[in-house]
């Protein structure tokens, strides 16, 4: 699909349009740059077919209104949505560390911490949007960007609903909506959608990214490969890489139940999860060896053991998608959990926390003890007072029990 630059310029007279990034099932991906803020963007436009659908303008414009208000380090930020004369974009900051997809197709692959760590990222956007009642419905590896400090980030949220309306997958044209490889079985029936929903198209991504295959064969038309998602059982993780660790693969299959009620019922559950069965498999402290950036997500990092590190409280240097590498892990600190507020793509030599506006939290592990009478002064105080009144008790009974029989001999008489 080719884009019509007049037409951009024209709809967002603002940015300098660049040219196009890409373009996949669903529309054309173009490079601009705000004049004025000087942010560099990627615009995202719905094929004339689809918008010029009333109703998915409609949806693309309540959509639009919920992804713009996700404000997570995890998460593509929308800075701007425009539905006009049958036009509907979408203005978002500019990812150029390329999908999650082409680092796994390079050269030296994956490793498998690698691949589970880069999926604790993703599993980190989807919680934040589960928290707020917000599912992707097309998680799959192509949806995985990285920003130019190395962090990963979730885009195309909700776009498989302003395509397809609430509940199929089978657009108005014949067309499968979503990917057939990553869509959950209640997605091919038509039923229910939940977080769940999207914790299985996370554990897809993640068979594949550990396996290389998919965990149903594509050997036949997309309905067949549909078929199997919503009446078969998936192929055993450990059947197809012996070498997955048993806790590992347990995880990412239960992710794949077929019934949704037996998965992880959020991204989150299942990140901890996995950052946990990660901690049991290899070492604890395991993420901070691997290098890649969880921000905003404490209970996955805690998951990953990071008690038996060294206690320091920095956060993991940033990495480039090329500069991933298997090998030796090194002795390093735990990580803190930094988020950043900034809009602004960072630096590639910045690390984290020299990210503008950077709120760094430290893992609770490590966190100094602190005693107890210097977290709350009141309660000592509080303890002193009821020392105080049990030794008056104790000495008023002495006092009673020594006079009390005089009193009695003293009014006999
Ligand atoms: N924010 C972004 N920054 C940089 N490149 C992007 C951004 N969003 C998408 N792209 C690129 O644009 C291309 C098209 O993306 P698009 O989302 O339209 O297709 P897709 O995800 O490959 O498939 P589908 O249409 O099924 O979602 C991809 O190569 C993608 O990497
Ligand atoms: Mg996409």
């Amino acid at each position: 699909m080719s884009f019509d630059r007049e037409l951009l310029s024209s709809v967002l007279p603002a940015y300098d349009i660049g040219d196009e990034l890409g373009a996949g099932g669903w529309g054309v991906v173009v490079a601009g740059q705000h004049r004025q803020l000087d942010r560099r963007v990627a615009i995202k436009q719905l094929p004339s077919e689809l918008s010029a659908d009333p109703a998915v303008r409609r949806r693309f414009t309540a959509e639009a209104r919920v992804l713009a208000s996700l404000d997570h380090p995890h998460v593509v930020p929308v800075y701007d949505f425009v539905e006009r004369d049958g036009v509907c974009l979408l203005v978002m900051e500019l990812l150029p560390g390329g999908t999650l997809r082409s680092l796994a197709a390079g050269g030296a692959g994956l490793t498998d911490r690698k691949a589970v760590a880069l999926s604790l990222a993703c599993a980190s956007g989807l919680s934040a949007a589960h928290r707020r009642g917000i599912l992707h419905r097309d998680v799959k590896p192509e949806n995985m960007l990285f920003a130019a400090s190395g962090v990963l980030k979730v885009t195309d949220f909700g776009i498989a609903k302003v395509i397809g309306g609430a509940d199929t997958v089978m657009t108005r044209i014949g067309d499968v909506l979503g990917t057939p490889a990553y869509i959950a079985p209640e997605q091919v029936l038509g039923g229910e959608l939940s977080a769940a929903t999207d914790v299985y198209g996370l554990a897809t991504m993640l068979y594949e990214l550990l396996a290389g295959v998919f965990p149903f064969s594509h050997d036949g038309p997309a309905v067949a490969l549909l078929f199997k998602h919503a009446h078969e059982a998936p192929k055993p993780l450990r059947d197809v890489v012996p070498h997955v660790p048993d806790e590992v693969a347990e995880v990412v299959m239960r992710g794949l139940a077929t019934d949704p009620a037996q998965r992880f019922q959020t991204a989150e559950s299942f990140g901890a999860a996995l950052a946990q069965a990660g901690t049991e498999a290899w070492h604890p402290g395991w993420l901070w060896a691997e290098k890649v950036p969880i921000l905003d997500a404490e209970s996955i990092v805690n998951a990953a053991g990071y008690s038996a590190a060294p206690r320091r409280s920095v956060a993991p240097p940033t990495i480039l998608p090329g500069a991933m590498t298997r090998g030796a892990i090194p002795e390093s600190p735990p990580p803190a959990t930094v988020s950043s507020e900034t809009d602004e793509p960072a630096d590639s030599t910045q690390t984290l926390l020299s990210v503008p506006k950077a709120r760094v939290s430290i893992p609770p592990q490590a966190q100094v003890s602190i005693p107890p009478q210097v977290r709350d002064p009141a309660a000592g105080r509080r303890r002193i007072v009821v020392a105080a009144v049990v030794v008056a008790v104790i000495v008023i009974a002495i006092i009673a029990i020594l006079v009390l029989p005089g009193l009695f001999k003293v009014y006999h008489s």
